[in-house]
């Protein structure tokens, strides 16, 4: 049984229709709550370190930029 460190939710992909009119915000505060009401204690997604919009969408929105795997998407793209 794994233990609550391990309740954690991912976020794999963000993208409104339309950008700059609040959808993103208001998508991440949403699974920001279903996270919490399901009981998880960590939200998290993946990004590239080229996508400077989304690096400040999430940092100004509470995400922490904890792991930075060099070239892991040329890799996963060349595989
Ligand atoms: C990065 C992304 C997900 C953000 O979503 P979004 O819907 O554009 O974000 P929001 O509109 O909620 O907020 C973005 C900015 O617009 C501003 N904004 C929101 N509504 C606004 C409005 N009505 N008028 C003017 N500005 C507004 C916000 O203040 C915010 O600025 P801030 O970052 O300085 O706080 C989106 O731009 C996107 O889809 N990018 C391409 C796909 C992508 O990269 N996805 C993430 C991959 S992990």
């Amino acid at each position: 049984m794994p233990g609550r460190e391990w309740r954690q939710c991912e976020i794999l992909t963000l993208h409104p229709a339309e950008q700059w009119r609040g959808a993103g915000t208001a998508l991440i505060e949403t699974a920001g709550q279903l996270a919490r009401q399901q009981g998880y204690v960590r939200l998290w997604l993946i990004t590239t370190n080229d996508n400077v919009d989304a690096l400040r969408f999430y940092q100004r929105r509470g995400f922490c930029l904890v792991t930075v795997h060099r070239g892991a998407v040329d890799r996963s793209r060349a595989r």
